[in-house]
């Protein structure tokens, strides 16, 4: 009685019921820099049964739709921010080229059988784009001279990017997380649907201070370093005068 369960288990996995369509997996390039291509892939096991139709969708609106039975099968719907490249789509794929802003969204493929069955599976996943140009950040209020014991005020503002980058300064090579010392002032919309992000820091200022302000979206880099010379002569004028007068007042006294 034992080998009762093996028995079954070879039963089951030898005997294909076609009711199992599924969606293996979708693969969709969760970030894109806009003017890259994106090749999305929707990989599925029809278990026996008959293709009748792959659609795609962003946002719930159809752009690409495979079915086996029309000449030719592939069919490409205008979507704004959505070029199909026919020739390198498929049953199993779908070929973007030249990505906006616009093209970013929710993308699913729906896959269905042929009768008698009709049975259909879907599956989605999100694709950011961003627009990240060269141009490192830009830092501001470090050209004038700082005395010593007078708080930075520094601001670190991003090119005009999307989505808006994220912001850190680190000084002297430590990262800052005090967040008393930095002001975020969000993110600023820019031109072309882009956003600058500022992130101010107040920190205490040191003699030489190597502040370097690094912008980033998902791994992606920018960065900018500057010098803070902080003037330590702390014989300030008025102070130093007084020591002037003090020491003169002595030496007439003595003489
Ligand atoms: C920092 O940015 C804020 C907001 O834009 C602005 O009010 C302030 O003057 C800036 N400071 C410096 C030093 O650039
Ligand atoms: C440093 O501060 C002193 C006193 O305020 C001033 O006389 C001097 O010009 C300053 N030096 C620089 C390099 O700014």
């Amino acid at each position: 009685m034992g080998s009762l369960p093996v028995f079954w288990c070879f039963i089951f996995t030898y005997i294909k019921v076609s009711i199992c369509l599924r969606i293996v997996g979708i693969s969709v390039p969760p970030l894109k820099q806009r003017g890259e291509s994106a090749t999305l892939t929707c990989d599925y096991d029809l278990e026996g049964g008959r293709l009748y139709s792959v659609k795609w969708y962003r946002d719930n609106e159809e752009f690409y739709r495979y079915m086996p039975r029309l000449r030719p099968p592939q069919h490409a719907h205008k979507l704004d921010g959505v070029r199909v490249d026919l020739e390198k789509s498929t049953a199993r794929r779908v070929h973007m080229r030249e990505l906006t802003l616009k093209s970013r969204g929710l993308y699913r493929c729906e896959v269905s059988e042929e009768a008698p069955s009709f049975h259909s599976a879907q599956s989605e996943a999100f694709m950011e784009v961003y627009y990240f140009p060269r141009e490192t950040p830009r830092i501001t209020g470090h050209e004038r001279a700082y005395q010593l014991k007078e708080p930075l005020d520094v601001n670190c503002s991003s090119a005009k990017s999307f989505p808006a980058p994220d912001l850190q300064w680190v000084v002297d090579g430590q990262k800052i997380t005090d967040r008393s010392w930095l002001i975020a002032f969000g993110a600023k919309p820019a031109s072309q649907g882009l956003l600058v992000s500022t992130l101010g820091l107040r920190a205490p200022t040191k003699q030489r201070m190597k502040l370097k302000c690094v912008a980033t979206i998902g791994t992606h880099r920018r960065e900018r370093t500057v010098i803070i010379e902080v003037n330590t002569s702390c014989w300030n004028k008025p102070f130093s005068l007084l020591i002037i007068i003090a020491i003169k007042i002595i030496c007439v006294k003595i003489s």
